[in-house]
């Protein structure tokens, strides 16, 4: 059966939800499910913004059938070829046969590289700036190359001032029943999962993140359609700030994510006193241990707060292996502008330490807490005066 939701007198939401899916992009887990937004806009043309992953494919089918009401599909737009939003395009070829496809160059080859069916005679090639007219609505097409693909376009609709924003402000989490941001209250149940979602799958793009707010900052927008997680309506200000601090890698919050590797427990210890101190100097903390939480979060974590302080044992005389692919995820996700404090633990030869500032010196604009404090074996009692000078370090570096 059906399930739409009415966005204005004239387009429909006609995407699905998937609360099964264990890991978004085969990586990231999605413990609230997520949404794959596709939109219709009922004009004198019809049009279809993006298709959905083929998890949910029927649903959107037998949506796309609702909204129609009998009539037929003119164009199908494709903003971005990922393919959780590019399932259902031969079938779209198929049951629409005069429907054609708009995307600009890049997107056509990619999807003569993902599909077989012959395209060429149903596609209407589009660049920066064309216009789409569909009766009452003009649509123009912004690219947003590396907005986290390089084919990825925008689609802003100059009569009702609706911007489609691609994977750009989306969010994990299914919308059980709510299609605008402001029926929930984001802020409180959704800005981790949206931070997670931008910090994860968009991270790596902040320059180009920025290019595309830049492009956007020139239309007025009344409505904000991603492909995955709410529109906008409202307040979109605050989510729009939120992409200004992430794609400029600056922080949110003031304070200390700590992330440690500990094999008994004695490296963690040392993180554990470490937080202690920082909190008896007014210093918010937040840890993490890297065996046990997902890296996505701990991510996300790297890019919401100033400072870490990374701990980690010494494995196979290297980084322990839980610690070192999580370095190198955030390294490749372009972490910068931050501060780093480096505790190492190791019984006989500890090198995690200088390896773990090698990778932090990869990435731009990192400052070091200047000496990496050494654990061997276990924090023993006058080791508490250097955790105690690295938390002082860590203030002073805040200006505390
Ligand atoms: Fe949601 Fe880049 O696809």
């Amino acid at each position: 059966m059906h399930c739409t939701k009415k966005i204005t007198d004239d387009l429909i939401w006609v995407g699905a939800n998937d609360r099964r899916l264990a890991m978004f992009e085969g990586v990231y887990s999605v413990p609230e499910g997520v949404s794959y937004n596709s939109y219709l806009l009922l004009d004198e043309k019809t049009v279809l913004f993006d298709t959905v992953d083929k998890a949910v494919k029927s649903r959107l089918m037998e949506n796309l059938e609702y909204g129609l009401n009998g009539r037929t599909l003119d164009y199908l737009i494709v903003q971005h070829m990922e393919p959780d939003h590019s399932s259902a395009i031969g079938e779209m070829l198929d049951k629409f046969p005069k429907m054609q496809v708009v995307c600009n160059a890049k997107t056509l080859a990619f999807i003569k590289q993902f599909h077989d069916f012959e395209i060429d005679s149903r596609t209407m090639v589009v660049k920066e700036g064309d216009v789409l007219s569909t009766g009452r609505h003009n649509l123009t097409f912004l690219m947003a190359p590396m907005v986290h693909w390089p084919e990825v376009m925008i689609t802003y609709d100059t009569t009702d001032k609706i911007l489609f924003s691609a994977d750009a402000f989306g969010s994990f989490g299914a919308l059980n029943g709510a299609i605008f941001a402001d029926e929930v209250d984001f802020e409180r149940d959704y800005m981790d999962e949206a931070r997670r979602y931008y910090t994860n799958i968009v991270g790596k793009y902040g320059d180009q993140t920025q290019a595309v707010l830049k492009k956007a900052s020139a239309h007025e927008i009344k409505l904000l359609c991603p492909l995955h997680g709410f529109v906008w309506r409202t307040d979109m200000k605050v989510f729009i700030e939120k992409y200004k601090i992430w794609s400029s890698y600056g922080y949110e919050e003031e304070g200390v994510m700590i992330a440690y590797a500990s094999i008994y427990g004695n490296t963690e210890n040392a993180a554990e006193i470490l937080a202690c101190k920082l909190r008896d100097k007014g210093i918010k903390t937040t840890m993490f241990d890297v065996s046990v939480t997902p890296a996505s979060e701990i991510v996300s974590a790297a890019f919401k707060w100033s400072h870490m302080a990374i701990a980690s044992a010494t494995y196979n005389n290297g980084i322990f292996v839980t610690m070192e692919a999580f370095l190198h995820d955030l390294q490749a996700h372009n972490i910068k502008n931050r501060t780093v404090a480096i505790i190492e633990n190791g019984s006989w030869a500890p090198t995690s330490g200088g390896l773990i500032r090698k990778i932090f010196e990869k990435c731009s604009n990192i400052k070091f807490i200047d000496n990496i404090l050494t654990v061997k074996s276990s924090v023993k009692e006058d080791q508490l005066a250097e955790i105690e000078a690295m938390a002082c370090a860590i203030a002073n570096d805040m200006g505390k």
